[in-house]
């Protein structure tokens, strides 16, 4: 199977997904240059938007090549989606009141989710993982692909594996958090791991990529 450079500066994202590409002898590699190259405003209203902006993005800095990219989140219904696309500038959000686009810390981010979860009942903080995958060539998406998973978030993290709100996300059918997980273990239950399978049925198909230079 061709190379595929990957477009992301998150440390656990790049972590799970070259572990998936591994495990799956998919080559992946970083995209050349990636730091230096000024990130998209990822002003989309879905994960699949955003993912998409940043895969057709970066895919113009790589010519004739393939990039994928991802967006995700976590979302629980009882704070009306919250944080959904928001998810790695919630605690920003909620301090101004409005959209930011500065990232929080992980800590903020947890202290900022364990701040609401501590207004609501136990059985309200059900909560799900989404992750879309999206492959771009020359400013195109070739197809997106979502993974999800439910769980609960608890107010104690616990764990120290994963990243983001991991230590808060407590895996039922496991009796762990995510970030109890070593990271093989979490592609086979997770929003990312669920996602990189169903982009690798597609890229492993094949026939409907345009050809490359
Ligand atoms: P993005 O980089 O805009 O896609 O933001 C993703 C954010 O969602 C991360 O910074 C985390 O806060 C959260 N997130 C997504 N996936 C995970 C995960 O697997 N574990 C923990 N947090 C996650």
């Amino acid at each position: 199977m061709s190379r595929i450079y990957l477009a992301s500066t998150n440390p656990g994202k790049l972590r799970e997904l070259q572990e998936a590409a591994q495990h799956l002898a998919v080559e992946l590699e970083l995209l050349p240059g990636l730091k230096s190259i000024p990130p998209p405003a990822e002003d989309g209203q879905t994960f699949e938007e955003n993912a998409c902006i940043k895969a057709e993005y970066y895919s113009r800095f790589v010519p004739g090549e393939r990039v994928l990219a991802e967006d995700s989140g976590l979302s629980l219904e009882s704070l009306h989606g919250a944080p959904g696309v928001y998810s790695a500038r919630y605690a920003a959000m909620l301090k101004d009141g409005k959209a930011s686009n500065t990232n929080s810390s992980d800590a903020e981010n947890n202290a900022a989710l364990i701040a609401q979860l501590e207004r609501l009942p136990e059985e309200k903080h059900a909560g799900k993982y989404i992750c879309v995958i999206a492959l771009a060539q020359d400013g195109k998406t070739l197809g997106t692909f979502q993974g999800k998973v439910a769980g609960e978030l608890r107010t104690i993290p616990r764990g120290s594996g994963g990243f983001g709100y991991d230590p808060l996300f407590y895996f039922p059918g496991l009796g762990k958090t995510f970030a109890e997980l070593p990271v093989e273990e979490k592609r086979r239950h997770s929003h990312r791991g669920d996602a990189f399978r169903k982009f690798f049925e597609w890229y492993r198909a094949g026939a409907h990529l345009p050809a490359r230079d």
